[in-house]
């Protein structure tokens, strides 16, 4: 056999572990490796490729998604540990052919430039109306502090996000 490609005895087994996911409301099963964070299993394994990965490293926000109603940072996140978890990412929240509020408001206030950290804004923008604690614009920018935008969209974004505050309160 040739050297380049003979297997090494001392490299550890790739053992993976099947899990199962509800994505969006439609489950999913997968092999990941124990290594495989949230984010690439739903990039590469499931071609969802709205969520995004900027930084890879938990600094910059583009990987937000929900799991179980809560935003987190898929790349911080080992895809084993969520098995059995809800997630939905950016393609899950409209409903039909009706975009999500927070979807409709970043349009009226066009909240994005180049657009790359749009799916984790507005995924975090919807775990932060959710979570109830934020009530003023001051709040809005202290709670969505781990989403970078390099754009500098951030007036308009938080606009968008007011804008998705008042709706749901009336
Ligand atoms: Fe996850 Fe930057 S890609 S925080
Ligand atoms: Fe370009 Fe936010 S719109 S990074």
């Amino acid at each position: 056999m040739n050297d380049l490609v003979e297997k090494d005895a001392t490299a550890p087994p790739t053992a993976s572990s099947r899990i199962a996911l509800t994505i969006n409301g439609a489950r999913r099963e997968m092999d990941v490796a124990p290594w495989t964070t949230l984010l690439d299993a739903l990039r590469e394994r499931l071609g969802l490729t709205g969520t995004k990965k900027g930084c890879d490293h938990g600094q910059c926000g583009a990987c937000t998604v929900l799991v179980d109603g809560r935003r987190i940072n898929s790349c911080l996140t080992l895809a084993v540990m969520k098995d059995g978890a809800e997630v939905t990412t950016i393609e899950g929240l409209a409903e039909g052919e009706a975009f999500h509020p927070l979807q409709r408001a970043f349009i009226e206030h066009d909240a994005f430039q180049c657009g790359y950290c749009t799916p984790g804004q507005i995924c975090s923008a919807v775990g932060l109306i959710s979570e109830g604690r934020a009530k003023t614009a001051d709040d809005v920018r202290e709670l969505m502090s781990g989403n970078i935008c390099r754009c500098g969209a951030y007036p308009n974004i938080v606009a968008a996000i007011e804008q998705a505050m008042r709706t749901k309160e009336e």
